[in-house]
């Protein structure tokens, strides 16, 4: 392995569970509708883990098949993208490594929300150009549907779970697959726009039983969303040198499908460049990307070559975006 390596993406992996619950069956419990939904979101249902499955069952599914897809044995390191773990403490990434039978590696969570894919590509690769790792197994799972409150039509709707993978292997910067550049930025002073107010360290214990789930101003966040994805796109696709014209294909962190139109016109890209599978996932937070990936390239309209923009926004605040051209590498089964 030289210093100071590209990563290289080699693999792919997705894995939905297979429960699917749609819109009119949200609307029998919750004061919403399936027109309401779809307008305002672009999704008409999500995938749902059964009770007793989790973030790292669906994590090891969507690794062995990223693993699958890039024939790849020795990996270095396993990065878990979640901000739904098992368990408060310790992070997941380690059990994911275990049950894809690589115990002994090392493992990690990066908890940036619905940034997290982005940012744990740039944690991969970051890595292997730090030699610190040769062959990085990137996951990005979440169990939102666990995260928000059943009765609150605000936030019900718009969440479902799922994950994705991605293999990275140290190559060259000019193949194709080669990661990067990245744009990456935070803002903790809106935390508060979207988080969990209990369970944390600040407050572990609390008698109002809302305090656990999310609590989201989606306007806020909607419009934050827009600007900042638009905003680090352009940033991103300047240190790359490519023109918005450059772009085959738009791969943003699908929260809503306002969002993703509302950034591809601001940055004056066409709307066939935009890839959206949200109708049929809802928001998968880390895992959306990796989703969005593995669904274009499955539906044939993400192909070996395209120059590929990502561009994810999240809690935190947090947000960030990263060019590659796309290799020649398909979901694995
Ligand atoms: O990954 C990052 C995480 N989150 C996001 O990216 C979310 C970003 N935000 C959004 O996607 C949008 O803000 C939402 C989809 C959450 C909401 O859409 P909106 O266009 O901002 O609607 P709104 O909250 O302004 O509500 C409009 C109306 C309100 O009624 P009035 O006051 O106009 O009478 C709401 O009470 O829609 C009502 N409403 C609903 N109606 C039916 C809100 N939620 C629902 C619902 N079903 N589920």
């Amino acid at each position: 392995m030289s210093p100071h390596a590209a990563a290289v993406l080699s693999g792919l992996g997705a894995w939905l569970p297979p429960r699917v619950v749609d819109n009119f069956e949200l609307s029998e419990t919750l004061d919403t509708s399936d027109e309401w939904i779809r307008a305002r979101t672009g999704i008409a249902e999500r995938h749902v883990a059964e009770p007793g499955k989790s973030t790292v069952d669906m994590a090891v599914e969507a690794g062995r098949r990223a693993l699958a897809s890039a024939g790849a044995a020795d990996v270095d390191f396993v990065l878990l993208a979640t901000s739904t773990p098992d368990q408060p403490c310790p992070g997941s990434a380690p059990q994911v490594a275990t049950a894809l039978g690589l115990n002994g590696t090392a493992a990690l969570d990066v908890n940036a929300v619905c940034s997290g894919f982005v940012y744990a590509l740039a944690t991969g690769a970051g890595l292997i150009a730090a030699g610190v790792a040769s062959t990085v197994l990137v996951i990005g799972s979440d169990t939102f549907t666990t995260l928000v409150d059943p009765t609150d039509r605000g936030t019900v709707p718009i969440f479902g779970d799922g994950a994705g993978a991605v293999v990275l292997r140290a190559g060259h910067a000019d193949e194709p697959g080669a990661l990067g550049p990245f744009d990456l930025h935070s803002e903790g002073e809106l935390a508060e726009l979207l988080w969990v107010e209990a369970g944390g360290a600040k407050h572990r214990v609390s008698a109002d039983k809302s305090d656990y789930f999310l609590a989201m101003q989606g306007t806020a966040v909607f419009r934050h969303a827009c600007a900042r994805m638009a905003e680090s796109s352009r940033a991103v696709l300047a240190k790359a040198g490519w023109t918005v014209s450059d772009v085959d294909r738009f791969v943003g962190h699908q929260a809503n499908v306002r969002i993703l139109q509302a950034v591809a016109k601001t940055l004056g890209l066409p709307v066939d460049a935009v890839v959206s599978n949200i109708e049929k996932t809802g928001n998968t937070s880390a895992a959306s990307i990796p989703l969005a990936l593995a669904d274009a390239v499955t539906g044939g309209s993400l192909v070996a070559g395209h120059r590929v923009l990502l561009s994810a926004f999240g809690a935190g605040l947090t947000w960030g975006s990263a060019v590659l051209r796309w290799p020649d590498v398909t979901p694995g089964a």
